[in-house]
């Protein structure tokens, strides 16, 4: 039997993972590897370490190799690592999310123009297989809403704001020292993770090339103890959701911002570092993907299940299939968070005036706003008050108008947090 020989650049918990699945399979060799340290003491047995090498372009340029699997992470150098194994004719499996959102169109591009297939379970939610499902199975079906908790670190930490009462910080340490979360933590906390994989998620859904640059973002580092209090009081958990849908008008609504999420929502439910998928589309209706989104084996799982399905097609047909192919020329019109319409979450501290409720509500009034649920709990011993708005469905830019006006009064000190709900 021919086999498939690999080569594997980024040899971290992901590539590690991936080694030792591949050991468990005959039909695939590994010819090379590239790390960044070469000397470094690796606690793998029986491993063959001439297969190492610490020049990532000797395994794109290497003749022997038919696929690359990339999962060193970032955009620099795998930008130029991709494009030269797609020119030196070498078929792609990547999990990483951060370069396709930036550079994918000039990858698939070249990939078309070349007759490669990239693929790339790994780089949404981990383990959950849900971009070759919405490829294949889902294919006849319009996809029109997309709702997803797609970030591990940001779901653990805040898990423990709710259970244990933590503070952004205490819990943020935790999640460091349990190996969720890295030394700078920005790229979960700020909700980058979760914008470049909601960016490919619905590039695929929505069949049109949605843009990383036009997807507005905001990660949970605000999220304060009397936040996640009024939540449950309120009967919802905060969550970083990343959703995406298209509009009666066909325009396409994409963005990342933490949400205060009903308690009976199925992602309200999804807690620690495990991910969910909820997507709506017809003909098939709501959908709901839940699992581990991150880790070295879920995620070898995503890895190794596309070098098979390689390795299977690649015996049999000589051009990609038409579901491996990545071919978005339509461009997305994405809207700015401006238009949107959601329901609010608003917390507002104001001065113990009479008649301080009353200048929120004529303010939200004169907007277009209106209330649907408002809660203050006693007065705080600086002589103020935490009031707590809950909006039904308004236009963000009109929230943003009224937040400006009450600012303006003398009764309204500060408001610490606007967030958007999902009922
Ligand atoms: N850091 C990500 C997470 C996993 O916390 O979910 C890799 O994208």
């Amino acid at each position: 039997m021919e086999k498939l020989k690999v080569g594997i650049i980024g040899f971290g918990t992901v590539g590690t993972g991936v080694y030792k699945v591949l050991q468990t399979i005959d039909n695939i060799e590994i010819k090379k590897i590239a790390v960044k340290n070469i000397n470094k003491k690796r606690n793998i047995e029986n491993f063959d370490e001439t297969i190492l090498t610490n020049d990532a372009f000797q395994v794109v340029n290497d003749p022997d190799i038919d696929v690359v699997i990339e999962v060193a992470g970032g955009v620099n150098p795998a930008f130029d690592l991709l494009k030269t194994a797609i020119n030196n004719g070498k078929h792609i499996v990547t999990a990483n999310k951060e370069l396709l959102a930036k550079e994918g169109s000039e990858l698939f591009r070249l990939a078309k123009e070349k007759n490669i297939i990239i693929l790339y379970e790994a780089a949404v939610a981990g383990g959950i297989p849900i971009i070759m499902p919405v490829k294949t199975t889902l294919s006849a079906n319009k996809i029109t809403k997309i709702a997803a908790i797609l970030n591990g670190t940001t779901n653990y930490i805040l898990t423990k704001m709710h259970e244990q009462n933590l503070s952004y910080d205490t819990a943020l340490k935790q999640a460091q020292e349990l190996g969720y979360a890295e030394t700078d933590p920005t790229g979960d906390v700020e909700g980058y993770d979760a914008s470049y994989k909601i960016s490919i998620l619905s590039t695929i859904a929505f069949n049109k090339k949605v843009s990383i640059d036009k997807i507005y973002r905001e990660g949970i580092t605000n999220i304060k103890p009397q936040d996640i209090q009024s939540a449950k009081d309120l009967g919802y958990r905060i969550k970083l959701i990343a959703m995406g849908q298209v509009l009666e008008d066909g325009k396409i609504d994409v963005r990342v911002h933490p949400m205060l999420v009903a308690k009976k929502h199925l992602l309200a439910k999804v807690n620690n570092a495990t991910n969910s998928i909820m997507l709506t589309g017809y003909p098939v209706g709501e959908l709901v993907l839940t699992g581990p989104g991150a880790g070295a084996e879920p995620t070898a799982s995503s890895v190794v299940g596309d070098l098979l399905i390689l390795a299977s097609e690649l015996k049999t047909s000589p051009c990609p299939l038409p579901q491996t192919v990545c071919n978005h020329e339509e461009i997305a019109d994405q809207i700015e968070i401006g238009d949107t319409y959601n329901d609010y979450y608003i917390s507002i501290n104001a001065s113990n005036n009479p008649g301080a409720i009353g200048i929120i509500g004529t303010i939200c009034g004169k907007n277009n706003i209106s209330i649907s649920t408002i809660m203050q709990k006693g007065i705080n011993p600086d002589n103020t008050a935490q009031i707590v708005v809950i909006t039904e469905k308004s236009k963000e830019s009109d929230v943003q108008n009224a937040l400006k006006e009450m600012l303006k009064s003398d009764s309204i000190k500060n408001i610490d947090n606007l967030l958007r709900v999902m009922n």
